[in-house]
C-alpha cells in the first residue's frame, strides 16, 4: 500500500480535482484505491456524488471502524464509456468536522497508525487536503510517502506551494527523529494552465528553472473540467474523447510511474 497527498496551501488550484481523476482513473485501471476526503469542505466527497458526512472524524477521533466509514463509489459512477473497471474506489467522507479533528488528536501517528490497518485490503490510499494547514496535515504529513503539488502558474499560488514546500521540510525533520525517510516528492503539476498568456507562460518557465523535471505537463484551463465537476463526474467518463481526458490520463499515468510498482 502506497499513501500520497495532494497539496498547496493556495486554495482553488486543482487539488480536488486532480485527486478525484487519479483515483478515478487507477481504479479502472485495477487498483483498489481509498480517496481520503481530508478538507472539511467536502469537497472530494461531493465530487464523488456522496454526501458529506463526518468520515475522517469518526475514523480518526470517535475510533470508528473503516468499515462503518468507508464508502464504495459504483463503479457506474466513474467508469469510461464500454470499459470495464478493473479495481475498486472507495471514499472516506468529510464534513466541516474534520476541523475539528486537529483539535482532537494529541498524537502524530494518528493517522499513520489507522490507515496501515488497511494494508491488505487497499493499494494506494490518496488524501485530499485543506488548503488551510493544521495539525492534521501534520498527521499526515507522517504517514505519507509521497506529495503532488497541484499549482496555478500565478504568483499566490505559488505562494502557497513554497509554503507547502517549507511545511514539508519540517515534518520530515520530525520524522527523522522518528526514523522515517524524507517524503518523496512525486510531482509539481500546473494547473488551469492559459496557454496564450504571457503571465502563465513565464510564470512556468520560472518554476522549470526552479524544480526541474519535477514539474509536469502543465494541464490547460478547459471549461469542460468545471462542466464535469458541476454535475459529480470526471472528465475520463464524462468526455473521454476530448483533450481534457487525454490530459487527465496522462497524469494517471505520471502517478502510476512515480508510485511504481505499488505493494
Ligand atoms: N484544468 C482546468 N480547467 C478549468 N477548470 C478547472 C481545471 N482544473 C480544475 N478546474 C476547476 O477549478 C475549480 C477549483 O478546483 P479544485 O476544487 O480542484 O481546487 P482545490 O485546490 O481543491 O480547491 P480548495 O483549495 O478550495 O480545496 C473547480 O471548479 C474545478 O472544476
Ligand atoms: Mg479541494
Amino acid at each position: 500500500m502506497k499513501i500520497i497527498t495532494l497539496l498547496n496551501e493556495k486554495g482553488g488550484v486543482g487539488k480536488t480535482t486532480i485527486a478525484t481523476h487519479i483515483a478515478a482513473g487507477l481504479a479502472v485501471r485495477g487498483m483498489r484505491v481509498l480517496l481520503v476526503d481530508a478538507d472539511p469542505q467536502g469537497h472530494a466527497t461531493v465530487s464523488l456524488g456522496l454526501q458529506k458526512e463526518p468520515g475522517l472524524y469518526d475514523l480518526l477521533v470517535r475510533d470508528a471502524t473503516f468499515k462503518s466509514v468507508l464508502r464504495f463509489i459504483p463503479p457506474k459512477a466513474y467508469q469510461i464509456p464500454n470499459q470495464a473497471v478493473n479495481g475498486q474506489l472507495f471514499v472516506l467522507p468529510s464534513n466541516v468536522e474534520t476541523r475539528n479533528i486537529a483539535n482532537s488528536i494529541s498524537d502524530s501517528f494518528a493517522v499513520s497508525e489507522r490507515f496501515h490497518e488497511l494494508e491488505n485490503t487497499i493499494d494506494l490510499v490518496i488524501f485530499d487536503t485543506s488548503p488551510t494547514p493544521s495539525l492534521l496535515h501534520g498527521s499526515i504529513y507522517i504517514a505519507t510517502d509521497g506529495v503532488l503539488y497541484p499549482t496555478t502558474c500565478e504568483y499566490l499560488s505559488f505562494d502557497g506551494l513554497v509554503e507547502s514546500i517549507k511545511h514539508r521540510q519540517a515534518a520530515e525533520a520530525h520524522r527523522t527523529q522518528w526514523g522515517l525517510s524524507d517524503i518523496q516528492v512525486l510531482g509539481i503539476v500546473p494547473t488551469m494552465y492559459r496557454t496564450k498568456t504571457l503571465e502563465h507562460s513565464e510564470n512556468l518557465k520560472q518554476l522549470q528553472q526552479q524544480f526541474g523535471s519535477l514539474v509536469w505537463e502543465p494541464i490547460p484551463q478547459r471549461t469542460i473540467w468545471a462542466e464535469a465537476a458541476a454535475i459529480r463526474r470526471q472528465v475520463l467518463s464524462f468526455a473521454q474523447e476530448s483533450q481534457a481526458a487525454k490530459d487527465a490520463w496522462a497524469m494517471v499515468n505520471r502517478v502510476q510511474e512515480a508510485i511504481g510498482g505499488v505493494k
